[in-house]
């Protein structure tokens, strides 16, 4: 079966066709990274502009590198919620009219669970198994004992991860977006700036960022008003170390709790090198398989809502013309 498959729920307009749920035909992705580099974070307004004036190029481009045409296609999936809603708009109403003309049933997908299957382009899934998905917007433990069954076991508090990785690196003025930057300098430098390790009580799963951040940037401030220099890319280290270290416990008292069968890391911060080997030792140690996407499908992409959306599709969830 395949899925044609639309993605514009923030600064990616993105366009898939995806065969069975992981067979990647074409994977196409525009970033606007580099428009909002230049307001420090994505303007929602100028998001939503940018998806209008691209999106027909980006569907021609992935028809053109699949070698395939509309009327070939099974379904249209499309990113329905949570995001910015101006953006959100033109892919689904991208969507809605590719089936009304070609009539085509159509799939609503969750952003989430679209980060989460870009997992099942990699492996099938076993369950139960835990998700941990870490992105700009979210930060949440989820237990999975089916497909698209999802219970979220906590969540963050206040920031997400990626949130808490841009706004610090906002205030050191590294750049944007903060976590590759930062995940770069925390390979150059040391953790030896004590920062908290924020885990709430011992039985919890829900995350708090907020303190860290702040923490991190106090610090900078502090050392800015003494005219000391700080060595960023020890700052960077000790600042990863914090994030990584709450998540891999978490992800290890939930994993061993719930007895499942396979971990997966979900969402932007997925990329993070950091995580990934940590969570890779910690898993190995309690001989869980660990899935991690390939980094292309970490940060937003279609492909990943095609595979979420032949789930549902199998499901006949969330479907209409
Ligand atoms: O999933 P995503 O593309 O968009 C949302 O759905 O939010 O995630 C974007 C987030 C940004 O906050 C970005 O800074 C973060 O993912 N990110 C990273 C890395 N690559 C992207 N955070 C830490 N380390 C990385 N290597
Ligand atoms: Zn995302």
């Amino acid at each position: 079966m395949k899925i044609l498959a639309i993605e514009s729920s923030c600064d990616e307009t993105s366009i898939a066709i995806v065969e069975d749920g992981r067979n990647v035909i074409s994977n196409v992705v525009y970033t606007q990274i580099d428009i909002h580099k230049l307001y420090g974070g994505v303007v929602p307004e100028i998001a939503s502009r940018h998806h209008i004036e691209k999106i027909t190029y980006v569907l021609d481009q992935a028809l053109k590198e699949s070698n395939l045409k509309i009327e070939d296609i099974d379904a249209v999936g499309v990113t329905a919620e949570p995001g910015l809603i101006g953006s959100l708009m033109v892919g689904i109403n991208t969507a809605k009219t590719i089936c009304m003309l070609y009539n085509k049933p159509l799939i609503k997908v969750n952003h989430i669970h679209g980060h989460i299957y870009a997992n099942y382009l990699e492996r099938d899934f076993v369950f139960p198994l835990l998700a941990l998905v870490v992105s700009g917007g979210h930060t949440e433990l989820v237990l999975m004992k089916d497909h698209l069954e999802f219970e979220i076991l906590g969540e963050t508090l206040d920031d997400a991860v990626g949130e808490a990785y841009d706004k610090v690196a906002r205030v050191v003025e590294v750049g944007y977006p903060g976590g590759p930057i930062l995940d770069k300098m925390a390979s150059l430098g040391k953790p030896v700036y004590p920062l908290p390790h924020v885990k709430l009580s011992k039985d919890s799963y829900d995350f708090s960022f907020s303190g860290l951040k702040s923490a991190v940037i106090n610090l900078h401030h502090k050392y800015q008003q003494r005219q000391e220099e700080l060595n960023y890319n020890d700052l960077a280290a000790s600042f990863q170390d914090a994030v990584v270290d709450v998540l891999c416990s978490k992800t290890v008292k939930a994993a061993q709790e719930f007895n499942v069968k396979q971990v997966i890391i979900a969402g932007g911060v997925a990329a993070n090198k950091g995580l990934r080997a940590r969570m890779q030792l910690e898993m190995d140690k309690l001989n869980i398989p660990l899935i991690v996407p390939q980094f292309k499908y970490c940060t937003d992409n279609a492909a990943m809502i095609g595979a979420a959306a032949y789930f549902q599709y199998l499901k006949n969830n969330n479907t209409s013309i």
